[in-house]
């Protein structure tokens, strides 16, 4: 469904079904893949986890490399889907810009210390760095994580070299990944940012808040519906 604006129930049409299904299909797959992968490392009986009622299995290999696998599968699905949907509809909106960084300084000055905010687009300069931040790590940790799954096959061999070197950026990613996602997180910590949430969920955003924080995208948004009645 098309970016749209709703007059009629005072809201803004800002996602369709494509991006919530990739956004919950990464997010939930994420969290599994998370925790299955750190569930390898020899810590969840270390610290006491497997202890837990209904958590035995959390430090059985054999089933976090299972549940690996199948969240693997999901989240490589939401990626190339996200990639091919986007250059198809060429919807480029959350690339970063020239300027991003001092925006979103700016941005976080006026959240912080009040005052006014520099109009935004749809993706406000902060998205757009997180959204680049969190793809370089996602592109690294499925390119390193496809050839772990091949080095498990009989029929490739890698040199140790590169599989040190494979496994450490595939840890080291993971790890930046968890710190991106509790700072993704924590945007939502203050009330400004809240509206979007309910737009995750539902697709639409309210009118008054698109109309005041997102004023350039907000006018693109009426441009483009006065060229359609002029059509
Ligand atoms: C958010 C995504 C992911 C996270 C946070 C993650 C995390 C981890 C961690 C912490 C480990 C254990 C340490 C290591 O061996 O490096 C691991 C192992 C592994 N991961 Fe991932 N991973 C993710 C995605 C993937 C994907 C997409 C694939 C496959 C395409 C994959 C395949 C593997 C394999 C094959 C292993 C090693 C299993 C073995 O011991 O042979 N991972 N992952
Ligand atoms: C409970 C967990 C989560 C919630 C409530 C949540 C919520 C949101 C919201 C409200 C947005 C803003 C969308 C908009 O501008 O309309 C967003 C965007 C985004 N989310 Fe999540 N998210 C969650 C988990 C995740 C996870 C685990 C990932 C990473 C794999 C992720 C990756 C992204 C990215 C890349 C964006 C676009 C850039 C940005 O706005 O920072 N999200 N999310």
């Amino acid at each position: 469904m098309g970016e749209k604006i709703l007059p009629e129930i005072n809201k803004v049409q800002r996602h369709g079904l494509s991006v919530l299904f990739v956004h919950w299909t990464m997010a939930l797959s994420t969290m599994v893949l998370i925790f299955s992968g750190f569930g390898q490392m020899p810590m969840y009986r270390r610290y006491g986890l497997t202890a837990l009622p209904g958590l035995g299995w959390s430090a059985d290999y054999s089933v976090t490399l299972i549940i690996h696998y199948i969240a693997a599968m999901l989240f490589l699905l939401a990626v190339f889907y996200h990639i091919v949907y986007h250059l198809i509809r060429k919807d480029f909106d959350i690339l970063p810009r020239r300027g991003d960084m001092k925006e979103s300084l700016a941005i976080m000055k006026s959240i912080i210390f009040g005052g006014k905010e520099p109009p935004c687009d749809k993706y406000l300069a902060e998205q757009r760095l997180a959204y680049a931040f969190i793809a370089f790590l996602v592109f690294a940790i499925s390119v390193t994580g496809v050839i772990k799954v091949m080095k498990n096959l009989p029929s490739f061999n890698f040199s140790g070299n590169l599989l040190i070197w494979v496994n450490d950026v595939h840890t080291l990613a993971s790890m930046l990944l968890v710190f991106g996602i509790l700072a993704h997180l924590a945007a939502f910590v203050f009330r400004v940012n809240r509206p979007l949430i309910a737009g995750m969920f539902t697709g639409k955003v309210d009118l008054d808040y698109c109309k005041h924080r997102h004023c350039k995208w907000y006018d693109r948004l009426l441009l483009k519906e006065s060229c359609k009645d002029r059509e």
